[in-house]
């Protein structure tokens, strides 16, 4: 173990600092309502508080963020807002990338990539595997995603491997099911923020949300800074995760 990584494991357990963080940038058109200014202005301004949430998580010690960019559902959206998200997307990989990469972030995408433009899924290629074995920050951006298609999409893996013959219908359980969803390998959310004031999780990580902790905050994303950031881990440190147990069996386990 490097110096670095047991300082943060040190401070990690000191501040109950989750490891993985899974986010809903919700309310950038919002914000540029408020402001007079077209929706896209809004979403070129969470561009920004995207870039500072991700420093603050690196320089933190946190190992994963998720964010959700765009849902499965997001299509539904005007053409010319869909059209200039996509292009948001693909100038912010061509922009930051390479600074990623510099500062040790490995780069990862889920969600049903089929749909994009030739462009973008070849830089999203290209980012993962330019960034595949960085061992700082895992951010993990969720584009065309929905919990229901990830949950689809393990459940057809599964019923593939059964009509190969490669295992049985009475094997199929949720360590297989967790094996075939999006974010396997990595440790579960214990921290979901959702900005702009909506309380729901509209199509997001359904099945690895099982035991996060949830936070919802009025910020709109581009205001969602350092501050606010802060805001939602002191709130996960003060909460008792009991995962089914007693407050006191927790209590003694902690102890032990
Ligand atoms: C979130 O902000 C960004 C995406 C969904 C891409 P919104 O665009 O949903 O902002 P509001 O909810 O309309 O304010
Ligand atoms: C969720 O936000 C999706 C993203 C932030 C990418 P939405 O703004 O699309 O969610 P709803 O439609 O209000 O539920
Ligand atoms: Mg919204």
């Amino acid at each position: 173990m490097s110096t670095n990584e047991s300082q943060s494991d040190v401070a990690r357990a000191a501040l109950k600092l989750p490891r993985h963080v899974a986010i809903i940038m919700d309310g950038n058109g919002r914000w540029a309502k408020k402001r007079y200014m077209p929706r896209f202005a809004g979403h070129k301004a969470g561009v920004e508080a995207v870039r500072s949430i991700v420093r603050y998580c690196a320089n933190k010690g946190i190992e994963v963020l998720t964010l959700f960019a765009f849902s499965s559902e997001n299509w539904r959206r005007p053409e010319e807002e869909v059209s200039l998200l996509m292009d948001l997307l693909l100038t912010s990989l061509q922009r930051q990338v390479k600074k990623l990469h510099d500062n040790n972030v490995q780069l990862r995408f889920i969600g049903d990539h089929h749909a994009f433009s030739p462009k973008l899924s070849e830089k999203i290629v290209e980012a993962e595997q330019l960034t595949r074995d960085n061992t700082g920050l895992v951010l993990v951006v969720a584009i065309n995603y929905g919990g229901r298609w990830d949950i689809t999409q393990a459940a057809r893996k599964v019923a593939r491997r059964v009509a190969l013959g490669e295992i049985d219908c009475e094997q199929i359980d949720e360590r297989l099911m967790h094996a075939s969803m999006a974010l396997h390998d990595l440790p579960e959310p214990d921290l979901f923020i959702r900005t702009g004031g909506e309380q729901r999780v509209s199509n997001f990580l359904l099945w690895q949300l099982a035991y996060t902790e949830l936070y919802f905050t009025d910020t709109l994303w581009p205001d969602f800074k350092e501050e606010a950031f802060e805001l939602a881990l002191r709130s996960f440190a003060s909460r008792q995760r009991r995962f089914g147990h007693t407050g006191e069996q927790m209590e003694r386990l902690q102890g032990a």
